[in-house]
């Protein structure tokens, strides 16, 4: 029977780091990935695979596919993509550290650390402009419904697709701003997270409100705060069955068919973008079944 990779349903914990790689000698790819799934547990330790490093394996995932590079009116999107993505997930940043150079070493012989990005659960949950974030997730059933891969589609059964971004805020932008203005950039209040029904369609829950697609576009937001020095912002991530919906919004975020732009991106801009297939688990390993591993 194959599950998903239990970190991807849990609720966020309080410390993260994400590793990304670059595949450097793709003869070793495979040794590599074999011993990463001996500790790759999937919930503290959740792992996605890249598209240069399933045509190293000479393999192909249907559906997973180039992050696009968009742009929209005075904006373009950078696409920035990796062979392996890796979340580390705890409550200890010593232990975090130490699990993160023991992967580091066991992957040396194929792939190379193209970087190291430190996350953290912000004031109960919220981005790091202060506004609460994940409220509109689905949950239970419906959270695996949007996430994982279901037993129509067996080979992949179990698996998920995932969306990485890391958003630089410009956090003085954003304080400069009155705070009315604020909450209508998003379109909830800070001081209680309720919506705001009359904020204007450049708001980001009115680009984004995921019933309103059609058809709907539901995904699984499991981003976190992240920061380096007195730098931050979010690092969004997205797990969901294919790509669709998360493409779907960030269109209409970027006002490509309106040209009506989210207005998050008045204080945020996104600095990388990646597309990453994360395998099931069986038998309480990652499942490279699809790999042929
Ligand atoms: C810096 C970047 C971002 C920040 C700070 C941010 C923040 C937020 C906040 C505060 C909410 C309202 C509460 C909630 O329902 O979670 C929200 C909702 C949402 N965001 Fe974002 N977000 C960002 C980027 C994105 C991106 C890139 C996407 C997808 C392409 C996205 C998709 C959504 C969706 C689907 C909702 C729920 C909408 C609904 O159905 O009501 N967000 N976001």
């Amino acid at each position: 029977m194959k599950t998903p990779q239990p970190g991807i349903l849990l609720p966020l914990p309080p410390l993260a780091r994400y590793l990304t790689f670059l595949l450097d000698d793709a003869e070793h790819a495979a040794g590599c990935l074999r011993s990463l799934a001996e500790v790759a547990d999937g919930e503290r330790t959740v792992v996605g695979l890249g598209r240069s490093l399933l045509s190293a394996l000479a393999v192909e995932i249907g559906g997973l596919r180039p992050f696009p590079a968009l742009a929209g009116p005075g904006l373009e999107l950078p696409a920035t993509p990796a062979a392996l993505w890796i979340w580390l997930r705890g409550d200890d940043r010593g232990e975090i550290l130490q699990r993160a150079r023991r992967i580091e070493r066991i992957l040396a012989p194929a792939f190379c650390l193209e970087e190291t990005r430190d996350a953290f659960q912000y004031d109960g949950g919220r981005d790091l402009s202060g506004y609460e974030d994940g409220t509109e997730n689905p949950v239970g059933d419906a959270a695996m419904d949007a996430a994982i891969v279901g037993p129509d589609c067996p080979q992949l059964a179990g698996s998920s697709f995932v969306a990485v971004q890391r958003w630089l805020h410009d956090l003085a932008r954003f304080e400069r701003m009155p705070a009315d203005d604020r909450d209508l950039c998003v379109g909830r209040r800070r001081q209680d997270n309720e919506e705001i029904d009359d904020a204007p369609a450049s708001a980001h829950v009115k680009r984004t409100a995921q019933e309103s697609f059609t058809p709907p576009a539901f995904i699984l937001r499991r981003s976190m705060p992240w920061a380096a020095g007195n730098r931050g912002g979010l690092m969004f991530v997205a797990f969901a069955t294919s790509f669709d919906p998360f493409e779907a919004q960030l269109r209409r975020m970027l006002g490509i068919e309106d040209a009506i732009v989210d207005a998050l991106f008045r204080f945020t801009r996104p600095q990388t973008g990646a597309y990453f297939w994360c395998p099931a688990m069986h038998a309480g390993r990652l499942d490279l079944s699809p790999l042929r591993l």
